[in-house]
């Protein structure tokens, strides 16, 4: 059932985008063979209670915050029991009901929501209370902390594909990364899920984990195969990244002159396509590039160009390249980052500019460049 009680605020505020029924039946496909009728099956942050709605013998328990989309919960599934509780306060079995030696099975999609970040920053306030040692800057990442926290036995939620795939993220996975495995996994799109914005697609991985005495590393999620819904596999070690040749941040000491070459800060792929590349005012977000790099930072700029032939599942990710044969195309980037960029013209002397046909012949390179590197996924439109 889609959501349709809150305002757009409160929406955004509680991150309440409903889960469609394929969704919720992958998960149950992902569950079914590891749980039987002994098991107790929650969803802490259950919406209208959609999954919870399969038909299984297990004791079924919802909750969430939002009192009238418990209301709809009791009445659509009569067969589990409903809680209005905060689930990030005051983790425990307890809580629920749910006695120590039950084994537990989390499902759901709790809500994504980074606390700092700059979208739509003036509607987003988180005005509940969160247990200090689950305290992370996104929701999302507190909900899967707080999954340890209830020593769940099976974890399979949805979740953005860059908890797992950012470092950074991954890092502030804590307690949960060191006693869960991930084990099984399909990404979809953002864009499955009506009411959200349509103008960034961002992945989400329907994520299967099982508790297990030495967690998961970050290293074990780069050499992970993830299932694509096209039936293809991404993993993250398949890749070379631009990060292991230039600065993709601001180096606070470098001192800009007249001379300087200035590139916008490089976040992932998603953030190049919003951002600028080459800028001309110095800021706190500016890199100043060394010259002997600048291959690379137009390497960056023809790739923002070019980004609608990277599939959505590679936008948390660091522009992707294979060094090897961006050296053999190389003149055909700077040819295509010059026709755009006059002011680098001076430290590619060799060229000739004016020759306007050239614009059509890297054209013709480029796009052979990003259908070796991308292979099978390179995206068509
Ligand atoms: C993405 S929706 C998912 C709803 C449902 N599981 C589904 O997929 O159809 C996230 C839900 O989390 C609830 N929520 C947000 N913060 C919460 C909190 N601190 N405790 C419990 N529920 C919360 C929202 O009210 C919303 O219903």
């Amino acid at each position: 059932m889609e959501q349709y009680h809150l305002k757009t605020k409160d929406r955004i505020n509680l991150g309440s985008y409903y889960t469609s029924t394929e969704h919720t039946n992958t998960v149950w496909k992902f569950v079914r063979s590891y749980i039987d009728d002994s098991w107790t099956v929650l969803d802490s942050s259950c919406g209208y209670g959609n999954f919870l709605s399969y038909n299984t013998r297990c004791q079924k328990i919802g909750n969430d915050i939002d009192s009238t989309a418990v209301s709809s919960a009791k009445t659509n599934i009569p067969t589990a029991r409903f809680f209005n509780h905060n689930a990030l306060y005051d983790v425990s079995r307890e809580k629920y009901g749910i006695s120590k030696d039950s084994r537990l099975c989390i499902v759901g999609n709790p809500p994504y929501n980074d606390k700092t970040s700059m979208i739509r920053n003036d509607i987003k306030k988180v005005k509940f209370s969160i247990d200090t040692d689950i305290d992370t800057r996104d929701l999302g990442v507190s909900f899967l902390r707080s999954y340890a926290k209830l020593d769940a036995d099976i974890v399979c939620v949805l979740h953005p594909l860059s908890y797992l795939i950012k470092k950074a993220n991954f890092n502030c996975l804590k307690d949960f990364a060191k006693n869960y495995k991930l084990v099984k996994t399909k990404v979809i799109s953002s864009d499955s899920f009506s009411q959200t914005s349509k103008t960034m697609q961002f992945p989400i991985v329907i994520a299967l984990y099982q508790k297990e005495e030495n967690g998961m590393s970050y290293d074990y999620i780069q050499n992970f195969d993830f299932e694509l819904e096209n039936s293809l596999i991404f993993k993250q070690n398949n890749y070379d990244y631009i990060s292991n040749y230039i600065a993709k941040y601001p180096n606070k000491y470098a001192t800009v002159d007249r001379d300087s070459i200035l590139f916008w800060t490089m976040r992932d792929i998603n953030a190049l396509r919003r951002n600028r590349t080459f800028v001309n005012k110095n800021n706190q977000n500016a890199i100043i590039v060394k010259k002997d790099k600048l291959d690379y930072y137009i390497y960056v700029d023809v790739f923002k160009r070019y980004a609608s032939c990277v599939p959505y599942y590679l936008g948390n990710c660091d522009v992707i390249i294979d060094d090897g044969l961006f050296k053999q195309y190389k003149k055909y980037f700077i040819l295509d980052s010059l026709f755009y960029q006059h002011h680098l013209r001076k430290y590619y002397a060799v060229f000739d500019f004016e020759q306007t046909k050239y614009k059509s012949i890297a054209k013709q390179y480029i796009e052979k460049y990003f259908k070796i590197l991308l292979g099978e996924h390179y995206a068509n439109s």
